[in-house]
């Protein structure tokens, strides 16, 4: 990708998950096996160049500081298969404190806060103080991590190179606090860079959260921070100002907190385009009967957010409203298992089984049914080759940071394209305007969208979706890392020309 060796600073990337997922053999031994998200494929390859680090969360209970990470296996092939066990730090968390740092505050409290669903969250002072925790914990590998490689730094006489800090998402908002003390303390050097997965949500819901300042101080422990779009961005400033005070920049997009200035910009995240084309023109047919029928596609982590349910019941009046499409079509909903220890999660999945129940039961011939339901994890290639040959993707969550799966959808269109339904609630919606783009909560209108979906000429169909093709072949994963690289000062070019203008 030629980024690589402009990077002129180790990046010691922090995450909740670590890049990879190890598991535990039935002889206690332990096994390494990739992980195929878009983040990992740009930001691991950078990682493994510069000599850099990785630290996150096991996934497994009981590692010791000198449990020995595998390598990779021989036959990996994943970008992740190059990062040495001695790149990767892994942070071990006991199970209780795990369950209300991480089923309790982060996916109790924070996601559902920031994806402005207040009413979904609990505030407790108890699963605050497991995150609050955890968060040091993160923070005390990662700054061990960074002694070591400024040693190094030091002893190659590189003592004017700062080693970058990248820390990821809301399971991590306070960890940049304990970093940036102890760096003053200890007279460390190093650039501190945050990136939010998610939504910022405005003031009027930030101020529910009872620790709201603490949060907004973590992040402005950072020197430089992104966000998805300007909105999440411009609600992060006014929360800052508002609530502790900060001198602003709106339009520089700068915050000033203790004398020290934090940049702020909108970095929206791309994918692996071409992997997803290639994954498109080789990947055998999936779906056999689409040159009978056409295929409805929505392709989701079970989560609330993602408007499941508003979507089902757009697909039920769909059939209600235009019943000659009966036959003609189904609905293929693929549901990925998630966070499946969290009341919330377990009540939804109910509610979907149950609906999907109803439907069928409703609708169905005896050789058709209105719904397909996937509740489990496919394969990159067999999503490419669904992907491909699905003619409409509906992606209508109710918030979502960005959204991928659009993203994804677009990029597989490689032969007689679909049409991308796109709710506004979703990062991707502000973007992505040839989509045909509908209010997931108006039911009637979503029903009519996808009435007019399934009629779209060829020609209009074309059209719209070379122009999202366009879009997302440029604003890939890699501009979007390169982006980041830039805006704190870790590539030797600091030239950061957007492809599009
Ligand atoms: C979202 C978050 C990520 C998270 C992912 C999967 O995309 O922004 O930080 O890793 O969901 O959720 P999980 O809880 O399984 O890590």
């Amino acid at each position: 990708m030629g980024l690589k060796k402009e990077v002129n600073a180790p990046l010691i990337v922090v995450s909740n998950r670590l890049p990879f997922v190890l598991n535990r053999r039935d002889d206690g031994t332990l096994e390494r096996k990739a992980s195929a998200g878009g983040l990992v494929t740009a930001v691991a390859p950078v990682v493994i160049e510069c000599k850099g680090l990785w630290i996150g969360w096991s996934g497994i209970f009981g590692l010791t500081p000198d449990t020995k990470i595998p390598e990779a296996d021989p036959e990996d092939k994943a970008p992740t298969a190059g990062l040495l066990s001695s790149q990767v730090v892994p942070v071990s968390i006991e199970e209780k404190m795990f369950e209300r740092y991480y089923n309790g505050c982060c996916n109790g409290t924070l996601w559902p806060l920031f994806h402005s669903m207040p009413d979904r969250a609990v505030f407790k002072a108890d699963t605050w103080k497991a995150y609050s925790k955890v968060n040091e914990d993160f923070a005390k590998c990662t700054l061990q991590a960074l002694r070591k490689t400024t040693q190094d730094l030091d002893s190659q006489g590189k003592s004017n190179v700062s080693p970058v800090i990248w820390i990821h998402d809301y399971q991590l908002f306070t960890a940049a606090t304990t970093i940036r003390q102890v760096c003053d303390e200890e007279n460390l050097r190093c650039k501190l860079g945050f990136f939010l997965h998610i939504p910022f949500p405005s003031w009027d819901i930030m101020r529910l959260f009872p620790w709201d300042d603490v949060i907004l101080q973590g992040i402005l422990a950072c020197d430089f921070v992104g966000f998805h779009i300007e909105d999440y961005c411009l609600n992060f400033i006014d929360c800052c100002s508002r609530r502790l005070g900060c001198r602003v920049d709106r339009n520089k997009m700068l915050v000033e907190l203790a004398g020290r200035t934090v940049h702020i910009k909108a970095l929206p995240i791309g994918i692996p385009f071409d992997r997803f084309v290639q994954l498109a023109e080789s990947a055998p047919v999936y779906l056999k009967d689409t040159d009978k029928v056409k295929v409805i596609l929505g392709v989701d982590r079970l989560d609330y957010t993602k408007g499941l349910v508003h979507r089902i019941l757009a697909y039920e009046r769909l059939l209600e409203k235009y019943p000659e499409h009966m036959e003609t079509i189904y609905l293929l909903q693929i549901s990925v298992p998630s966070r499946t220890n969290v009341k919330e999660y377990k009540q939804l999945k109910e509610e979907i089984d149950q609906l999907i129940g109803r439907i069928n039961g409703r609708f169905s011939r005896p050789n058709w049914s209105p719904i397909r339901y996937i509740y489990g994890c496919l394969s990159q290639e067999q999503l490419a080759a669904i992907y491909r040959d699905s003619s409409i993707a509906l992606v209508t969550p109710l918030r979502d940071g960005m959204n991928l799966v659009a993203k994804e959808y677009v990029a597989c269109q490689i032969k007689d394209p679909g049409v991308l339904i796109l709710s506004p609630f979703a990062g991707a919606g502000g973007m992505m305007h040839e989509a045909l783009l509908v209010n997931p909560y108006e039911i009637d209108d979503a029903a009519d969208t996808l009435h007019r979906a399934l009629q779209m000429p060829l020609d209009e169909r074309e059209v719209r979706m070379k122009q999202l093709r366009h879009r997302e072949q440029q604003l890939n994963v890699n501009h979007w890392m390169k982006s980041f690289l830039a805006a704190i000062g870790a590539l030797v070019s600091d030239e950061n020309q957007d492809p599009l203008t």
